[in-house]
């Protein structure tokens, strides 16, 4: 009995929860990501759009959520480290892996401008708004790098595919969704000029 409480114990530690959550956090603000680049392609009909875009903006607020927790639980944690809750809210307020750590801060307010700036969107104006989103692409890759550099998992090849798997679909999205918006400015001209 006391062996299957350890073991209990041991699957639900600290360390363990915010590797958990941090993963599913990477992964659920990936899916935004994804679903953000893509749905106003004209491969999908109207409908799916609709789905997807529900997708991409309930990914980003649990992504955010994962990210909270990730974070948070960690000042809690005294076998592998020894935040404070200033650490962990402030960038480059730790000795150790300051650059490392602060992309995950970074990544975690950005994300928190992305959320917030949607739901505020009437007030702010779609010009304010399409701006902040750009912040988008940065923020991703803040996330990817902090992962990656931080993460006792990235010794793993499972991880280590994700990571460039997330990284590489992310990237050609993004120049596809440039080019297509390009496209779509240059038919305008010339139906204005026609
Ligand atoms: C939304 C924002 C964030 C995302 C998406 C994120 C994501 C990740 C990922 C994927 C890992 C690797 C986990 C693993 O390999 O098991 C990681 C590790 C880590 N993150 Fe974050 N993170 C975020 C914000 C933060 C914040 C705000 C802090 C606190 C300052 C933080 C501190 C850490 C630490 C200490 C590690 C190493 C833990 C380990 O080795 O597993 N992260 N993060």
């Amino acid at each position: 009995m006391n062996d299957i409480i350890s073991n209990v114990s041991d699957l639900f530690s600290i360390w363990n929860v915010t590797r958990a959550a941090a993963i599913t956090s990477y992964l659920l603000l990936f899916i935004s990501m994804l679903t953000g680049l893509t749905f106003k392609l004209p491969i999908f009909p109207k409908k799916s759009q609709k789905i997807l875009l529900n997708t991409h903006e309930a990914t980003g607020w649990f992504g955010l959520l994962f990210g909270m927790v990730h974070g948070l639980v960690l000042v809690f944690d005294t076998d592998y480290t020894s935040y404070t809750i200033f650490n962990i809210l402030i960038p480059f307020t730790v000795e150790h892996n300051a650059i490392s750590l602060s992309l995950g801060i970074f990544a975690f307010y950005g994300f928190l401008l992305l959320v917030l700036s949607t739901d505020f969107l009437k007030k702010l104006g779609k010009r304010v708004w399409k701006a902040i989103h750009f912040l988008a692409f940065p923020t991703f890759y803040a996330a990817l790098f902090h992962g990656f550099l931080m993460g006792t998992d990235s010794q793993t090849i499972w991880m280590l595919i994700i990571y460039i798997f997330t990284g590489s679909s992310v990237l050609i999205l993004t120049i596809l969704r440039i080019v297509q918006a390009a496209q779509l400015k240059k038919k305008q001209v010339m139906v204005k000029k026609a």
